[in-house]
């Protein structure tokens, strides 16, 4: 089912799934003080984590109570009845606020027999029915979902005390999606991935380097290939989970599922 609605956006290709590019640049490079201030009522500046108690070895990492400053309810009354639209109004406030790679989300996927691993991606763009990050299909992140195709994604800007989750089928995005943004990222960028064989063991970094200069000699003036095994990967979510910190730890939790029947979501409270 879920394949066969990513189907049609996967061959429509990438550029066509732009309803929110995730792609802030360099943008959060900038000072915090050059920014524009959250769009909600929320305080201005980032909550001091430094305060938590301890330091140094054995330190306690407290979930500062500051951060009640900027939990603003989440009501069932004021969210988007589609939970696409809901992620976007959130990335928006976070890209308002003092947040670091907003788009960086945990990816986390298993083996057919359930071990677990979890790593760190960048999500490029999403749009209904997909959240497309790229990656080397020949990692262990891909060969996982090619013999396990489901994933779920971890959004955390904890400047505002929210977390977004994803889970649901993952799809390779159409090849010639992937290569046109291979071709949009710096040189620089492609050669490292064109010189990884990522997850697999190296020699040492020396070895690394010199296949870089090697592949750059031996493209020099001309257009790197794209290689097969790097492209986009598409999460077609059955279930996104939005949560939001409250005070007490009496947080807010509000779960979408696909609707049965289809189409729309259904939308439940959970418990915190
Ligand atoms: C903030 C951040 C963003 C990252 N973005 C990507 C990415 O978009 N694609 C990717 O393949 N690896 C990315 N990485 C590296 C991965 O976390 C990971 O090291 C790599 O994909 C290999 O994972 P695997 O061995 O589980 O397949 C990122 C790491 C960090 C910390």
């Amino acid at each position: 089912m879920a394949n066969d609605r990513g189907k049609s956006g996967a061959q429509s290709g990438l550029m066509r799934i732009s309803t929110l590019n995730l792609t802030p640049s360099t943008e959060y490079l900038r000072s915090a003080s050059s920014r524009a201030p959250p769009s909600s009522d929320a305080p201005r500046s980032r909550p001091a984590w430094d305060s938590a108690p301890g330091g140094g070895v054995g330190r306690v990492f407290g979930y500062g109570s500051r951060v009640t400053e900027f939990a603003q309810p989440l009501r069932e009354q004021d969210v988007a009845s589609d939970p696409f639209e809901q992620f976007a109004r959130w990335f928006a406030e976070a890209g308002e606020a003092v947040i670091r790679a907003p788009e960086a989300a945990a990816v986390a996927t298993a083996t057919p027999d359930g071990a677990p691993s979890l790593r760190m991606v960048l999500v490029k763009q999403t749009s209904e029915p997909a959240f497309v990050f790229f990656s080397n299909y020949d990692s262990r992140k891909g060969r996982e979902l090619a013999a396990n195709p489901r994933a779920a994604l971890l959004f955390h800007w904890d400047a505002l005390g929210r977390q977004v989750r994803l889970e649901g089928v993952v799809e390779r995005l159409a090849a010639a999606a992937s290569a046109e943004y291979v071709r949009s990222r710096p040189r620089g960028s492609q050669l490292s991935a064109l010189a990884s064989h990522q997850s697999r063991p190296v020699v040492d970094r020396e070895t690394l380097e010199a296949r870089v200069e090697e592949l750059a000699a031996c493209y020099a003036g001309r257009e790197l290939p794209v290689p097969d095994f790097w492209g986009g990967y598409r999460l077609l979510p059955d279930s996104f989970e939005f949560w939001q910190h409250r005070e007490d730890r009496l947080h807010d939790r509000l779960l979408y599922t696909r609707a049965d029947p289809p189409p729309g979501w259904k939308l439940v409270r959970l418990a915190p």
